[in-house]
């Protein structure tokens, strides 16, 4: 059998990793400037994480929600403290399109309507209704398309209003990312955050905020979106979450009444995944991470932006975009091939995606600033 061709991949074979390097078959170290879309948040193989996995493995590995989980409350307790949205109820799920697609549909459970309005240049998922509310037609399958979804544009209060004024009965909820991730490091103003909420709040409809890229201290807040002080009725996340071990959350204010059977999977919330996220909540806490993550990104800000080819830096922690004059894809082989570095790309060509570990030291960030000197410097 052969895999289903869907990813360009590049002809690296990761075999081995640690801290923020890679090493590849052929013995070649790495830099991770990506996290693997984001993923990697205290780094691979933090070593108590590995660990907790391992003493987990020796006891449990898995039972399905039919049974006490107590590993499940710890989680809970701990990301309700280390976000601040302490009286949520915690859904737990296996990635950040099911969360987010349990999002959309505990929304409409409560306010009994069916448009969900979203935005230019997002990215939820490939599931169902999460795919419906991206945008990007390439990926949305007939089966997927329904006018019940509504498009406003980013940033745009004015449209907005406009659109809340045409739908507004009928919108149950608006989803939106903490930062638009895929879409190029797009950060939304605190005007518009506050006039989703207001509006949100006029016409019954639930705030989802995405946090499944922004989140998890990566922006050097818990979620990106609590920098405005606005505070989201549902809010997702999942990469960051588990370090690459496979989790989802759904964080939900307790307006939301839970009955059996409303939600519900297999695999979400089980103990290896459980003890995954409850390790990264504890690294984080005990290592000051989000302040790393404050501090890094000012560091790389501060020591790039006076380079050539750069046009603007668009950055909250350790979410970087940087947008060059011209296509990204060279740059970003050249940093790859010539350099050792991982970095990411984005919907627009132009924005260099840099998503590194949320412990990155100084010397490292170093190699890679040293490195996109010498690469921009060559163009
Ligand atoms: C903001 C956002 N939401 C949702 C998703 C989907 O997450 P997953 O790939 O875990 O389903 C992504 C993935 O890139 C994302 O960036």
């Amino acid at each position: 059998m052969n895999l289903f061709n869907v990813y360009p991949l590049f002809n690296i074979n990761p075999v081995k990793a640690q801290g923020s390097f890679l090493w590849d078959d052929k013995g070649e170290k790495y830099l991770d400037f990506y996290g693997g879309h984001a993923v990697i948040s205290i780094g691979h193989n933090h070593p108590y994480y590995q660990n907790k996995l391992k003493d987990q493995l020796e006891k449990i590995s898995f039972y399905s929600n039919s049974v006490q989980n107590e590993l499940q409350t710890e989680l809970a307790e701990k990301l309700g403290k280390l976000s601040g949205y302490e009286d949520y109820n915690l859904f737990l799920c296996n990635s950040g399109a099911e969360a987010n697609e349990n999002a959309l549909k505990l929304a409409s459970f409560h306010n009994g309507k069916s448009k969900v309005l979203y935005f230019s240049g997002s990215f939820h998922g490939r599931t169902s209704a999460a795919v419906s509310v991206t945008d990007n037609p390439k990926i949305v399958a007939p089966v997927n398309f329904s006018e019940r979804f509504i498009k406003s544009e980013w940033n745009d209060v004015e449209q907005l209003e406009e659109t809340f004024e045409k739908f507004g009965s009928e919108i149950s909820s608006v989803i939106i990312e903490g930062i638009q991730g895929v879409g190029g490091i797009m950060i939304p103003t605190p005007e518009f955050l506050s006039k989703i909420k207001e509006l949100c709040e006029k016409y019954d409809a639930v705030l989802i905020l995405d946090e499944v890229q922004s989140g998890y201290g990566r922006s050097g807040y818990f979620f990106a979106h609590q920098e405005s002080g606005v505070e989201a009725d549902i809010i997702t996340t999942a990469k960051g979450m588990g370090n690459g071990f496979p989790v989802g959350g759904v964080l939900i204010h307790p307006k939301f009444q839970a009955s059996n059977g409303l939600l519900g999977t297999t695999f979400g919330g089980n103990h290896l995944a459980c003890v995954a996220s409850i390790a990264v909540l504890d690294v984080m806490k005990d290592e000051n991470l989000i302040e790393n993550a404050q501090k890094m990104g000012e560091y790389i800000e501060k020591e790039i932006k006076d380079l050539p080819h750069i046009k603007s830096i668009r950055r909250k922690g350790l979410m970087i975009g940087i947008e060059l004059d011209r296509d990204c894809s060279e740059v970003r082989k050249s940093l790859l091939f010539d350099h050792h570095i991982f970095t990411g790309n984005s919907n627009d060509k132009t924005v260099l995606r840099i998503l590194p570990a949320l412990n990155i030291k100084k010397e490292e960030t170093d190699l890679f600033l040293n490195a996109l000197k010498v690469v921009l410097g060559n163009i």
